[in-house]
């Protein structure tokens, strides 16, 4: 499938003189200040253009499962994929190079060129709060699918920014914290899916992260950034800073930091050119970041004279469809007794449906990743639209989210903007009650200087009667009107935390409660007071008018959802975690469902014997109850589509395709590593080589879920094993009764090792599917890399020679087939 359906520039190394041609020539055009400008955001998201020699102004955007560009609001929809984890789940590259193909035809769509993903950093604790933008607790799984990820998005012709080189396994402190990495744990396990993807698919940009290694700021890291990236490993793409993270001129230049984001102020533009001029850079070293961005631009197709790689996209991809496929493809269905999925006709005919999830889907985490899609389809949309009427009964039954979020349902809202005399400046539409204007993205005719105020106001129609909270998001003074009548008036002050990103992620405040009857519309309004941003790096609008329904008693909402699941023949309960739980920007502190869900699970279970649990999280959460239910799925924050996918799986139109990325703990206190707060600013990765199924396998503890473990709905027979040096064989025989996927995944275990490694670590995998009876077989590489160690004495890679056990499994600790393979060192 690779290349195909595909038009790049004829004759690659061509193409490629040629570029690097025009890149030299337009580089030679160019007089200090203008380089050292080129090297700065002129805004939050773009390069300026420079049309003396014909440059384009190239246009970043986040991110990983959707391309936001340069609007961040739900007006600008944008294509929501599953999680990022969800993609790993489906064991695929193919599908991640389909994923990225989608990306960067939405990419074309919002004239965005380059992409701020993938995000490869490592599930190293369950507790890091970008674990679900992440792919998996290992290393080579992380680098396959983030291969895939970037050449589907560079097949389409746009760039990546591979994220966040390196160390940026957690949140807490992430501006100044120090993760301190031994060289064979850096080499082996975090850096290795940076070196795969570099390796195979040559990403046009890397972005190094705001944590400093071993010492030293990633952004001004010489060693790695210099010496490993583009040294070893030939990087030729822009290395692009985290947002904020460039903090010194000549630490980042001499660094290897190409470009300083977002501007308009930064440590690049005026301040570099002073330093070439005071001799504390030499300017061949702003030539070399120049060169780096004009290749980037030329790629994309943004330098006139130098040939785009992709001068026609790829076939159009259908973006709901895709995304529905993909969520199917990452559910894992952890625990299926007695065959209770699919769903059965009998099973089926009436089926209790309750969570809140279920109703108010969480389709994505938090932060930089987010997107507003078009339309989400919760489990309740989705199974109401596959079930004969009639068949479907929902209830709360436990609601996670105690705070408020931004209004939605029942409110039209618009921001009106007016000037100090409060004269109306211009109106913004408002999708939902969340302002996020950043740079100058604001409603036409307004301006930072001319904008006094900002009114959120509409009306809103409440679903429930009863007491409904309005609250507020977001740094500065607000005015709060409920019917007409003030009801709140103050102000919202920063908080303690050094995260410039704070305002994305500021509490929710409830501000004042009103009575109000279902169906009867009442005026709302919060007026927000634009506070001076002219001394500010970054300019930007960004608060929320918050709303939560009428609280009912826990207790009675846990009766009912029992009531209806007694009375179904089947009971699905939608648990999940909330924004306030898993975001960028902070960890969690432990791997609880939030709010009375585990007494939901219980109480239904008790009830009736066909529960099936879905598990709508990023990221492992403990299951107390997992031996107490019929079936589990885990669904992932699973995208827009992943109601439509739920109910495909349920009812068994589709297999659940996916294999765990990584290890669910049975408790929290299990896990390889319960702290992520740095001590005295450092973070010390002392668990070295043992992080995932590597580390619960050296201890001896068995997990709830293990490391590549997912149950489809039809059997396999591991026929044969036949291995040499380099490859594994694997055949396989589909012994049931439907068509099915199988992930037959090779793992490798030193006998007797001579040097410390972990007792058995995946070396290959591969995904294939074969009709009921069927029998198939798969070459499996199993990559030099695999045998080999890093020296730290020598500082380069060692093949350790020996006696190996080799693995055909379905999961990590379930093999099938062993074979033994002697190696030479
Ligand atoms: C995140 C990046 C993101 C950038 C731009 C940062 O806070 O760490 O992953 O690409 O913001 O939104």
């Amino acid at each position: 499938m690779a290349g195909d359906a595909l038009t790049t520039t004829p004759q690659a190394p061509r193409a490629d003189r040629i570029r690097e041609d025009a890149v030299d020539a337009a580089l030679g055009k160019l007089d200090l200040d203008t380089k050292a400008r080129l090297l700065a955001g002129q805004d939050m998201w773009t390069l300026p253009a420079l049309p003396e020699i014909g440059l384009g102004s190239l246009v970043f955007s986040d991110g990983p499962i959707g391309v936001r560009g340069v609007r961040w609001t739900a007006d600008d929809p944008s294509v929501a994929l599953p999680s990022p984890t969800a993609l790993a789940a489906a064991w695929d590259p193919a599908l991640a190079r389909r994923a990225g193909r989608l990306l960067a035809q939405e990419a074309r769509r919002k004239g965005v060129h380059v992409l701020l993903a993938p995000t490869v950093n490592l599930h190293r604790s369950p507790l890091g709060g970008r674990h679900f933008e992440c792919y998996s607790e290992d290393p080579y799984l992380t680098g396959a699918i983030g291969t895939g990820y970037v050449q589907g998005v560079q097949d389409g012709g746009v760039g990546t920014t591979v994220k966040h080189f390196v160390g940026n396994d957690a949140e807490t402190d992430r501006f100044t914290v120090d993760s301190v990495i031994a060289p064979r744990p850096l080499r082996e396990l975090y850096l290795a899916p940076f070196e795969a993807i570099v390796t195979n698919a040559h990403p046009w940009g890397i972005m190094t992260a705001y944590n400093k290694v071993n010492g030293s700021f990633m952004s001004e890291h010489r060693y790695l950034v210099n010496e490993v990236l583009r040294g070893e490993w030939g990087f030729d793409g822009a290395n692009v800073s985290d947002w904020m993270a460039a903090r010194s001129t000549t630490g980042d230049i001499l660094g290897g930091l190409d470009v300083a984001m977002p501007g308009p102020q930064t440590v690049y533009g005026p301040p570099l050119a002073e330093a070439v001029r005071a001799g504390e850079v030499p300017e061949s070293a702003v030539d070399d970041a120049v060169r780096n961005v004009l290749r980037l631009a030329a790629r994309v197709g943004l330098l006139e004279g130098a040939p785009a790689v992709v001068t026609t996209a790829p076939a159009a991809v259908d973006g709901h469809a895709l995304a529905r496929e993909l969520a199917a493809r990452g559910i894992v269905l952890v625990r299926n007794e007695n065959g209770a999925l699919p769903l059965a006709t009998g099973q089926r005919a009436r089926i209790a449906l309750s969570g809140a999830a279920a109703r108010d889907a969480r389709i994505l985490g938090g932060g930089s990743a987010t997107v507003f899609p078009e339309r989400i389809v919760s489990p309740l949309v989705g199974l109401t639209a596959a079930l004969p009427q009639g068949a479907l009964t929902f209830s709360v039954g436990a609601d996670p989210s105690e705070e408020p979020t931004p209004a939605d349902a029942g409110f039209e809202l618009r921001a009106v903007c007016r000037d100090a005399s409060g004269a109306v400046i211009g109106e913004g539409s408002l999708p939902s009650g969340q302002v996020q204007w950043i740079g100058d993205d604001l409603p036409a005719g307004v301006t930072y200087a001319t904008m006094a105020s900002i009114e959120v106001t509409g009306t809103f129609v409440p679903r429930e009667s009863g007491e409904h909270a309005f609250g507020t998001r977001g740094l500065g003074a607000f005015a709060l009107a409920v019917g007409g009548a003030a009801v709140w008036e103050g102000a919202q002050l920063p908080g303690s935390e050094a995260d410039p990103f704070e305002a994305f992620f500021g509490a929710p405040t409830v501000r004042a409660r009103a009575v109000l009857a279902a169906g009867e519309p009442v005026e709302v309004s919060l007026t927000y007071q634009v506070p001076d941003m002219s001394a500010l790096p970054l300019r930007a609008i960004m608060f929320s008018l918050l709303h939560l329904g009428p609280r009912r008693d826990a207790d009675e909402l846990i009766a009912e959802a029992v009531a209806a699941a007694r009375e179904a023949d089947t009971a699905v309960v939608v648990v999940a975690t909330t924004e306030r739980v898993e975001s960028e920007g902070f960890d969690r502190t432990d791997l609880e469902l939030p709010g009375r869900q585990n007494d939901l699970v219980r109480a239904v279970a008790a009830a009736n014997p066909n529960t099936v649990v879905v598990i709508n999280t990023g990221s492992p959460v403990e299951l107390p109850w997992r031996d107490e239910v019929a079936a589990i799925l885990l669904t992932w924050f699973p995208g827009q589509e992943g109601g439509a996918a739920l109910a495909d799986v349920l009812l068994g139109e589709r297999e659940p395709g996916g294999r765990l990325p990584t290890t669910w703990p049975a408790v929290f206190a299990d896990a390889p590593v319960t702290e992520v707060v740095p001590g005295e600013g450092r973070l010390e990765y002392r668990e070295g080589l043992h992080i995932g199924y590597r580390a619960y396998e050296k201890a001896g503890v068995s997990p709830a879920f293990c490391f590549g473990h997912g149950l489809g709905y039809t059997d396999w027979a591991y026929e044969s094993l036949e291995v040499t040096a380099d490859a594994a064989r694997v055949r396989i025989r589909n012994t049931g009764a439907r068509r099915g996927r199988e992930v037959v995944q090779v793992y490798l275990a030193p006998v007797g090792d001579p040097v410390e490694r972990p007792a058995s670590w995946l070396a290959g995998f591969a995904s294939l599917e074969a009709e009921a009876g069927e029998s198939v077989e798969v070459e499996i590489a199993l990559p030099a890399r695999a045998f080999e160690i890093w020296d730290e004495e020598a500082g380069a890679w060692r093949r350790v020679g020996g006696t190996y056990e080799v693995r055909a499994s379905r999961s990590h600790v379930d093999a099938r087939l062993t074979a033994t393979l002697e190696v030479g060192a």
